[in-house]
């Protein structure tokens, strides 16, 4: 661990020295200043954890500097420094956040019992926050399930990358394979479990807000960084950042991940000081990568660095021998969740879900078997309302579906799609002759169902047969929550 950087602030020269000799010999990184001006600077430069600060400064009032010092950081631990006087000053203190007080003239040890315990207090506190994080993970935790050959082989390399620790893990597949649970199995098998799994969906966040959110910011770094703020990075100390939908991460983004794996240290957005990396990263895409490589829209090194451990989920038509067992799973999860109570899934509606080939994968299973679950009014599941193309021949230029919608302009949105009902309710949506992103399709249609139901989530979720966590998911992908 490293050793903790303690500030000393205060103009009297006898002071500052008496104070960090000792807690230099117990193994603290001590640094000194003997002026509020000359204090700010090396909260910036030293980065310490803890101030030890005089109330009473040439320059500046105590109370002052300390409302600053935790309005820009406020983990920073400060101890103020008090002659026995200042009693109401001292009160004072503690409303601005200080955490404790040290009484000139100085007994060591005491002054060194206070430190510690703040210390202490602090490191139970990151602690109780992380452990909550994991517990949290563990709770929602989705169960990964499978027993066809191909993702025996997957659960196989999870294990194999879980054993490994450290080492760089990239997840390919296509949308809706499990690219997420997967990640957060490695996580979990891991020796990092109990710390912190922080996820980062590269392509919701804008690209200026990226780099911030990755690796936080210092007060002042930019126009509105009010405060200094962690990243990403340091909140998952210990633990797995899993950075989804890499392939949509901007280029010189690429440039500054590459550079923070390989010299396992980044500095935050306007710093000045180098902070050590220990997470393990692990990425996924469902973006062809090597492709992109290719095409000069990722970086090669970033590519290989990323690669070192590599698990390719297969589509769901290439492990029909899944579908069965995923089926059951999600029947019982719906059947008690909507409290129906269906006694089984048809036989015939395994085999109609066994010959189709979800294009969208076992999300799109899921969300076919609970919205069966829930519209099915005999005893067991059929498949009539599993809702699923089984001729997916539509014409070119429209998409058919048998959802209802209505076309409610949304303001500020004209560059979305047009979107009409005919006369047999099928929605009807004019596609641009130039192409357009299936991403982009969708967005329109949550935002449409928000907007029609005004913004009540559950009845928009409802509307559009999704559950209600799954809308907030899909929300979250296109940064809409
Ligand atoms: N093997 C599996 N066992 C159980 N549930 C699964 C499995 N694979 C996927 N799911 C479920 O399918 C849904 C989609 O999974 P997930 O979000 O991990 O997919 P993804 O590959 O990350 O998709 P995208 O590329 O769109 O982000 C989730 O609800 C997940 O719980
Ligand atoms: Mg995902």
């Amino acid at each position: 661990m490293s050793k903790e950087k303690i500030l000393i602030v205060d103009d009297e020269h006898l002071i500052r020295w008496s104070l960090s000799q000792p807690l230099i010999k117990n193994g603290y990184t001590v640094d000194t200043a003997e002026s509020g001006a000359e204090a700010q600077t090396k909260i910036s430069t030293f980065r310490p954890q803890m101030v030890l600060l005089d109330i009473r400064l040439p320059d500046a009032n105590g109370l002052e500097l300390l409302e600053r010092f935790k309005s820009d950081d406020e983990d920073l631990i400060v101890i103020m420094i008090t002659a026995y006087a200042d009693v109401g000053s001292t009160v004072e203190a503690f409303k601005f956040g200080a955490e404790d007080y040290i009484g000139k003239p100085f007994n060591l040890e005491s002054v060194k019992h206070v430190i510690e315990q703040a210390f202490k207090k602090r490191q139970l506190k990151v602690q109780v926050e992380q452990f909550s994080h994991s517990i949290e993970q563990q709770i929602d935790e989705d169960r990964l399930l499978g027993n066809s050959p191909e993702m025996i082989d997957v659960f196989k390399i999870i294990k194999r990358c879980a054993e490994t620790n450290d080492k760089t893990v990239l997840i390919q597949g296509e949308s809706g394979t499990g690219k997420e649970l997967v990640a957060k199995a490695v996580h979990l098998y891991s020796r990092r479990s109990k710390a912190p799994f922080f996820e980062i969906n590269c392509a919701a966040i804008p690209d200026n807000l990226l780099e911030n959110e990755l690796f936080g910011h210092e007060k002042g770094a930019y126009t509105d960084a009010g405060k200094s703020r962690k990243g990403i990075f340091e909140l998952a100390d210990s633990g797995t950042v899993f950075l989804d939908e890499i392939g949509d991460m901007p280029l010189p983004m690429q440039g500054k991940i590459l550079k923070a794996i390989e010299n396992k240290r980044y500095r935050r957005l306007g710093g000045d000081c180098d902070i050590d990396v220990n997470v393990r990263i692990i990425a996924a895409t469902n973006r062809g990568l090597k492709e992109m490589v290719e095409d000069g829209n990722f970086r090669a090194d970033l590519y290989y660095r990323l690669n070192v451990m590599a698990i390719n989920i297969p589509p769901l038509r290439d492990r029909k021998a899944d579908i069965p067992l995923l089926a059951k799973y999600f029947f019982e999860l719906f059947n008690k969740e909507y409290n129906r109570h269906l006694e089984d899934i048809s036989p015939a509606t395994i085999e109609v879900m066994s010959s189709y080939s979800w294009p969208g994968n076992v999300r799109e299973l899921r969300n076919s078997i609970e919205r069966a679950t829930i519209l099915e009014e005999s005893r067991f599941l059929g498949p009539n309302n599993l809702n699923i193309i089984t001729d997916p021949k539509t014409d070119s230029g429209t998409l058919n579906t048998t959802m209802l919608s209505e076309n409610k302009k949304m303001p500020g949105n004209n560059q979305h799609p047009p979107a009409t009902t005919n006369s047999s309710n099928e929605l009807q949506i004019t596609l641009p002759a130039d192409g357009i992103s299936f991403g982009e399709i969708e967005k329109t249609i949550i935002l449409q169902a928000l907007n029609k139901h005004a913004d009540n989530q559950t009845k928009a979720a409802r509307y559009l047969r999704l559950s209600r966590d799954t809308l907030r998911y899909r929300m979250k992908k296109f940064n809409l929550l």
